[in-house]
């Protein structure tokens, strides 16, 4: 595995400061009068970190997941993460780690997610965090994202690339509002927001392929190294460095939307790890989503669903 142009390779990091455990229920019909009787449930592991872990790990680059963890419900996280063969490196807090509910209607294929705003995490678990980052030595790459815990100050990604950066280590941020603000301040070398989140912050809606392609170009020039900006169903665009492609995705039924973004991820960085060059990394990175929108509750893609996407998925040249 060799993350670096400079050949100096390194592990990939994966970094979830708010995991979760995600429960998917599955109801015929919402009924708002009557009880709803669940027809079927799953649980998995869950959070932006995590997720790109798990990923990472289906599509056989050893990786490890850092982040906090707390309470029974960690724990399960914890277990779940192993039966998957996910190795982690996670900081334990006295709050309990956090549960998510998406609730999917099978009438209608319509779902509801509720995310809840996880446990505080005191300056001394996140002191402890920092100290593991601090002292990483065969990092190659740190992937952070999702959302803040309370407690954890809206600078925090910005504090963790600026350390990482110190350290010659390559960061990539998937983040929204204030977190992504914040954490682009301190240059990360890829950010990975969907429309809405790009939307947000440029601050005026993105309607065409160009928009997104234009605003990206503007984030880029305050000092991101490549902006990745998906757009669900419509794929994703890579802006950077000169260069400006489009993947886009072969028209699915897609059964779940949520986590797509993190899977996305995990296959733009496992085509950077086998060193696929940029517009390729896009191609598996645009894979790895779309295979993954076909799986069932949080489910993740396996290597055999991305490798049989891949082809599927075209790379438009879009710098002209
Ligand atoms: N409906 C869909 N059909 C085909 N591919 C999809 C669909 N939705 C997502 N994808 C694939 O997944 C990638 C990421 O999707 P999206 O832009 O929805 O991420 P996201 O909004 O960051 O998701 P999340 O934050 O929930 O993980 C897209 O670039 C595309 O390749
Ligand atoms: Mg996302």
């Amino acid at each position: 595995m060799n993350l670096r142009t400079n050949g100096q390779g390194g592990t990939v990091y994966t970094l979830a400061l708010n995991p979760a455990i995600d429960r998917t229920f599955w109801v015929d019909r919402i009924d708002y009068e009557e009880a709803n009787r669940v027809q079927q449930e799953c649980r998995y592991p869950g959070g932006k970190g995590i997720d790109v872990s798990r990923v990472l790990t289906n599509l056989g680059l050893p990786n490890m997941a850092m982040g906090f963890v707390g309470g029974y419900t960690g724990e399960e996280l914890e277990r779940r993460l192993a039966c998957e063969g996910v190795i982690t490196d996670l900081v334990p807090i006295s709050g309990e780690t956090r549960t998510n509910i998406i609730v999917h209607e099978n009438s209608t294929g319509r779902q509801i997610l509720l995310t809840a705003s996880g446990p505080e995490v005191s300056p001394a678990e996140m002191n402890a965090l920092l100290a593991k980052l601090g002292a990483l030595e065969d990092a190659g790459m740190v992937a952070m994202g999702g959302s803040l815990p309370p407690g954890a100050g809206a600078d925090t990604y910005r504090r963790i690339i600026e350390m990482m950066k110190e350290k010659g280590i390559i960061t990539l941020l998937d983040a929204d509002g204030e977190a992504l603000r914040e954490g682009i301040k301190a240059g990360p070398d890829y950010i990975k927001p969907n429309r809405f989140e790009l939307s947000e912050l440029v601050g005026r809606p993105l309607p065409d392929v160009e928009d997104v392609v234009e605003a990206a170009e503007g984030i880029r020039s305050g000092g991101v190294g490549m902006v990745l900006a998906s757009m669900a169903a419509e794929g994703m665009v890579l802006v950077g460095n000169g260069q400006r492609y489009w993947a886009v995705p072969p028209r699915v039924d897609a059964v779940n939307t949520v986590g797509v973004g993190d899977s996305a991820v995990a296959g733009f960085i496992y085509g950077l790890a086998m060193k696929k060059g940029a517009p390729e990394s896009l191609r598996y990175g645009s894979a790895a989503g779309t295979a993954t929108a076909l799986k069932p509750g949080t489910a993740r893609a396996g290597k055999e669903d991305v490798m049989a996407m891949l082809p599927r998925v075209a790379i438009r040249d879009i710098s002209r």
